[in-house]
């Protein structure tokens, strides 16, 4: 049995209270930031994270742009000229650290390593639904990726060494053409700091920056994602055809005796438009299937992401061990929950209503104690649901003291 997969590493972050002044948002409560910063302006937080130890060394970060399973890119700006690789990368086909004007940039570290899932937990006053990863950048002197601007918010937290940021609201956003990154052509700059270690950026989505490393650093990107309606339109269709498969309307087939012999036969049918607009009014929604299909959509795992399944273990002595050690979602797990249903990693489930409770702790909390797990493992449902998502990998047991 894979004992490491079975056990988590470490105890997951739980919520942040919203009313607990933060040094991490430089004083102000979550409650206030979000009112009044998020997503409508920049902030600049001096010593956001007192004491930052990076999360992952620069070994590490090197050994984790080694694996196929994470995803990794290589910015170098050598004899002013942008290149972008994508990863895998051995150890020897990154640039020297010696060298000049490069960056290596590992996104989804938090799915890997516990130090950064516990940094991501730590912006959990934003809902799980709108957070994505922690990026982690590692540059040589003078290395960035030039001048550009996301679409996303983000919270760029130095990690180690020093960066020269500038910023700009300028509303022309237009870019460099043909370049392998996304340059803009027309950077100015209004204002500039240099974050130390424990600084932290926000930055909402269109806000244009230049990051500039000063000597060797690393920073930390907490990002986070915003679905584009067009995109998560084309999903919803998808997802509203299957879930109403068993509609009778939609169940059949055009169908046209009668039809007169056709003297145009390339034009379409003339009554054929009508008649599946009529059976399409099958396709219909209100906004609780869409909550339904927000949380199966949005708790799909990360692409690329694998669970450590874990080889038969009889439901008896997993009982025993989940009450023993608890249960913590694995990393990469996205858990999300409305008023009716519980999504975990692209599922969704409508519990019964006495385990509901239950499974929005775990979700809130990333994990039910043992005396959690104890008070509730004789409902219903439950330790089998429990167990049946630890076989998956979904689900572990709390850490082995
Ligand atoms: C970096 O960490 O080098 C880039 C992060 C960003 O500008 O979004
Ligand atoms: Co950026």
């Amino acid at each position: 049995m894979n004992d490491s997969a079975l056990y988590a590493q470490a105890l997951p972050p739980g919520p942040v209270d919203p009313d607990t002044p933060l040094d991490l948002l430089g004083g102000m409560t979550p409650a206030a930031f979000m009112r009044d910063v998020w997503h409508r302006k920049p902030l600049l937080i001096r010593q956001a994270v007192p004491g930052i130890v990076p999360p992952v060394s620069r070994d590490a970060l090197f050994d984790l742009a080694d694996r196929d399973d994470v995803e990794s890119r290589l910015v170098t700006h050598f004899r002013n000229r942008w290149k972008l690789a994508h990863g895998p990368f051995a150890r020897e086909n990154l640039p020297g650290v010696k060298t000049r004007q490069w960056t290596l940039l590992v996104q989804g570290v938090n799915l890997h390593d516990a130090a950064a899932a516990e940094l991501m937990g730590r912006f959990r006053f934003v809902p799980d639904a709108r957070l994505d990863d922690v990026m982690i950048s590692y540059a040589t002197d003078g290395g960035g990726v030039g001048p550009h601007f996301d679409s996303y918010d983000v919270f760029l937290l130095q990690v180690s060494g020093r960066r020269r940021w500038r910023i700009s609201s300028q509303t022309s956003l237009e870019l460099i053409p043909d370049m392998p990154l996304k340059i803009l052509a027309d950077f100015s700059a209004e204002q500039e700091w240099v974050l130390e270690p424990g600084d932290m950026l926000y930055l909402p989505p269109q806000y244009a920056h230049d990051g500039i490393a000063e000597g060797e650093c690393m920073t930390c990107s907490i990002g986070f994602r915003a679905p584009a309606y067009r995109e998560l339109a084309g999903h919803f269709l998808a997802w509203l055809s299957e879930t109403v498969e068993d509609n009778e309307d939609l169940g059949g087939r055009y169908a046209d005796a009668g039809e007169r012999a056709a003297t145009r036969p390339a034009q379409l049918p003339a009554g054929m438009a009508k008649a599946v607009a009529e059976r399409l009014k099958a396709l219909q929604w209100n906004s609780q299937m869409v909550s339904e299909f927000l949380g199966t959509h949005l708790s799909e795992p990360k692409p690329g992401v694998e669970f450590a399944e874990i080889a038969d273990m009889p439901l008896r002595r997993y009982a025993t061990l989940a009450s023993r050690h608890g249960v913590v979602l694995a990393p990469a797990s996205i858990a999300l929950y409305d008023r009716a249903n519980f999504f975990l990693n692209g599922e969704a489930y409508e519990p019964p209503a006495e385990l509901m409770p239950w499974l929005k702790k775990l979700a809130d909390n990333r994990q039910l104690s043992a005396q959690e797990v104890e008070t509730c493992a004789d409902l219903p449902d439950l330790m089998e649901t429990f167990h049946h998502w630890t076989l998956e990998g979904w689900l572990q047991l709390g850490p082995r003291l």
